[in-house]
């Protein structure tokens, strides 16, 4: 028999490489991108800046700063093949539709196969343009109207707020989705973001780790949880609801979407940045009810956090969606719209120093059985 082996499901508590890129500390509930904190980066920078950050390791002067977002804004347009392509599968889910797209614009990426550190960077600053164009196209071709050009007048989150709802949107609401996509950037080693790395490691190109990004993405314990809190919200709707609904969901042992997380064990960081946009808007649009609910769901979990199970990100994004009038099933695909950027860093950042990701599963199945012929199978 082999010796025992010291097993760490779920690779919880591992460390596999060194980083620079983020820091999630989960027990003081703080995220740090390059050395600022995630607090200091939602109030004061904008979307742009932050993804040059992350992208190159230091704040921009203004000079390189106007020369990324030039190269963010010169970058969003989609080939018409990719149009159709998203076209001929308009009934898929908004996330399927953009891991195919994505998939599809590798044909007409003329780096596609160079896995350099610049070239990775030059498809990376277009993937991060283009992703918000795909997402925002799929949906109006989905509704039955003709996609948006993409408005070069406009910052990264106006312009796919411009292209996917058709209105330019008012400059609150573009800070606003702006601190969401910043808050969403990069996350240690989430789920995705390793499954992106895992990619990588085997010297595949950028697209192709995208891709499994976005498809590891997707699940209702990753980025899927958005959709879970507002579905969540629209059941109950009535704040009177609330303690009922969740007795109902704790006598079922049925998580409740957008509480705990694999690291923190406080409050998400990022949540506090949502939780005002949400109540901002609420206001703003007159359906104070969506905040005034899940507030309530917040305080009747609080017994929960004793355990480590908080608040997380995902619990006010959805509402912060809704209100600005996203269909639920759309939630996702902006994670990633802020996410693919993300990517592209922990692409970088292991292309750079490689080495490919090959962990061990213990095997415990059986040993020495003796193979025997179809047709002498009982
Ligand atoms: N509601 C109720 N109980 C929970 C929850 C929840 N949301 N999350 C964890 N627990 C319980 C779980 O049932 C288990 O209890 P027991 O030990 O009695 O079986 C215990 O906590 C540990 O659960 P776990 O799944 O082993 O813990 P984890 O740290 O791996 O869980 C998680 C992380 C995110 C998968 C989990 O908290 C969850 O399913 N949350 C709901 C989905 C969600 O909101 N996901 C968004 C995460 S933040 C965005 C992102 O980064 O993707």
């Amino acid at each position: 028999m082999a010796d025992k082996v010291e097993l760490r499901r779920g690779l919880r508590d591992v460390f596999f490489d060194d980083t620079q890129s983020s820091n999630v500390i989960g027990d003081i509930g703080r995220l740090i991108y390059r050395g600022y904190d995630i607090h200091d980066l939602a109030e004061k920078s904008t979307f742009e800046e932050t993804v040059f950050l992350m992208m190159h390791g230091q704040l921009p002067t203004q000079t390189e700063l106007d020369a990324f977002d030039q190269a963010l804004r010169s970058s969003r347009s989609i080939p018409s093949e990719i149009i159709d392509v998203i076209t001929s599968i308009q009934k898929a889910h908004p996330m399927d539709v953009l891991r195919t797209a994505i998939s599809a614009l590798a044909a007409f990426e003329s780096e596609v196969d160079d896995v350099s550190h610049e070239a990775t960077l030059r498809k990376g600053i277009r993937l991060a343009a283009q992703t918000p164009t795909i997402v925002a196209a799929h949906h109006r071709i989905r509704s039955g109207q003709k996609p948006l050009d993409p408005d070069s007048s406009l910052d990264h989150a106006a312009n796919f707020l411009y292209m996917l709802l058709g209105e330019k949107p008012d400059a609150d609401t573009s800070e606003l989705m702006g601190k969401d996509l910043i808050v969403h950037l990069d996350h240690g080693s989430n789920a995705s973001s390793f499954a992106a790395r895992v990619t990588a490691s085997t010297l595949a190109d950028l697209h192709g780790a995208v891709v499994t990004g976005i498809s590891t993405l997707k699940g209702p314990l990753h980025g899927g949880a958005a959709e879970g809190v507002m579905k969540m919200a629209l059941e109950i709707g009535d704040v009177e609801n609330v303690e009922t609904y969740l007795a109902g969901k704790h006598e079922r042992k049925e998580r409740i979407m957008g509480f705990g997380h694999a690291v923190y064990r406080a409050e998400d960081p990022r949540a506090r940045h949502l939780r005002e946009g949400s109540r901002t808007l609420a206001d703003k649009k007159g359906q104070p009810q969506w905040f005034q609910i899940l507030s309530k769901v917040e305080e009747h979990m609080r017994p929960y956090a004793e355990r480590g199970i908080c608040v997380n990100v995902d619990f006010w994004s959805g509402s912060v969606y809704y209100l600005l009038g996203i269909p639920e099933d759309l939630f996702i695909s902006i994670f990633a719209v802020a996410r693919v950027p993300g990517y592209v860093v922990q692409v970088l950042e292991q292309q750079d120093n490689n080495i490919l990701l090959r962990p061990l599963l213990n095997y415990v199945g059986p040993t020495d059985l003796t193979y025997v012929p179809i047709a002498e199978r009982g």
